[in-house]
């Protein structure tokens, strides 16, 4: 009898093979830079894939990932406001997902789907590898205790800081995100009234004021000398917390750039076995930070 390749298997010729599939999704999309970066790491793999943008309508994530699938995709990268319906979405979830409670990458395997997190790591691989921070045995300062704080939570006490501290302007958020915490290091939730007289080696800001211009009620008295101050949001430039820090002589400023292509990188190598570099990505998205 003779065996016929099943569509996509290696043993079809690339050329008659169909690409696999690969998306982000989000609402709005129009600003992802996921395309770019998932791109760039293919051709620099020598990957054969496609990577597209899903703008999922607000209220129908579950019927746009549906056809998505149903068109052959392999794997999504999930943006805001999806993060929480693809957690939900998903039949098993890594630790890191179940935790957050939140996905950023899916991956299809027949039926079963399955969610990561690689927020929190690709932070961390950001400040440890790239920014060449350690966190193990320092103080940090971690701003805000939403969606991206959760996310960071669990990797940076992997790393064993000293302290973590979270501040929240609703003190019971920053409590219960800390209460996740306890047992896998030293780690406290207080209100930024808590923050006047105390340093810190790295300060995080992990709230969403920047992206409104705000921010955060943080005195400039937490920076330690030598300290780093990193913005998890992206390409916004000089943010009113990174002002804060620069006025406050702070020299090693970092915004989210590098943790963008990190997350990516953590999903590329989850869903092709291959981990790319990601200077060039880093390079070509760094936005000077003015
Ligand atoms: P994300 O997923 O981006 O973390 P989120 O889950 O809505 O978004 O959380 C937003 C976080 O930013 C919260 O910690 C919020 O603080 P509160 O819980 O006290 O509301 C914080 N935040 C937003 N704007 C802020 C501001 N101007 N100053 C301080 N914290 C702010």
């Amino acid at each position: 009898m003779l065996e016929t390749a099943a569509p996509g298997s290696p043993g079809q010729p690339a050329s008659r093979r169909p690409t696999d599939l690969y998306a982000v999704i989000g609402n709005p999309i129009g600003f992802s830079k996921s395309p770019y970066i998932h791109r760039t790491f293919a051709q620099a793999t020598g990957q054969q894939m496609d990577y597209s943008a899903i703008e999922g309508p607000l209220g129908g994530f579950a019927g746009a990932v549906d056809a998505f699938r149903a068109a052959g995709g392999l794997g999504l990268n999930i943006t805001a406001p999806f993060k929480l319906d693809a957690f939900a979405y998903a039949t098993e979830g890594s630790e890191r997902a179940r935790l957050a409670g939140a996905a950023n990458a899916l991956k299809f395997d027949g039926a079963r789907v399955l969610a990561e997190n690689f927020d929190g790591v690709g932070l961390v691989r950001d400040v440890t590898h790239n920014l060449n921070a350690p966190l193990q045995g320092k103080r940090v300062l971690l701003l805000g205790a939403g969606g991206a704080a959760r996310g960071a939570l669990l990797p940076f006490l992997a790393q064993a800081p000293a302290e973590l501290l979270i501040a929240n302007r609703s003190l019971d958020k920053a409590h219960a995100l800390a209460a996740i915490g306890a047992g896998q290091g030293r780690v406290r939730g207080c209100g930024y009234d808590e923050l006047a007289g105390q340093t810190f080696d790295l300060v995080f800001n992990a709230t969403s004021a920047s992206l409104r211009a705000e921010l955060p009620p943080v005195p400039a008295s937490v920076f330690a000398p030598d300290c780093l101050a990193y913005e998890l949001a992206y390409g916004k430039g000089l943010t009113p917390f990174l002002r804060l820090a620069k006025n406050a002589g702070v020299r090693q400023l970092a915004d989210g750039v590098g943790m963008l292509a990190e997350q990516a990188a953590e999903a590329f190598k989850w869903w092709r076995g291959v981990r790319p570099d990601t200077r060039a990505v880093i390079a070509g998205l760094t936005v000077p930070l003015v």
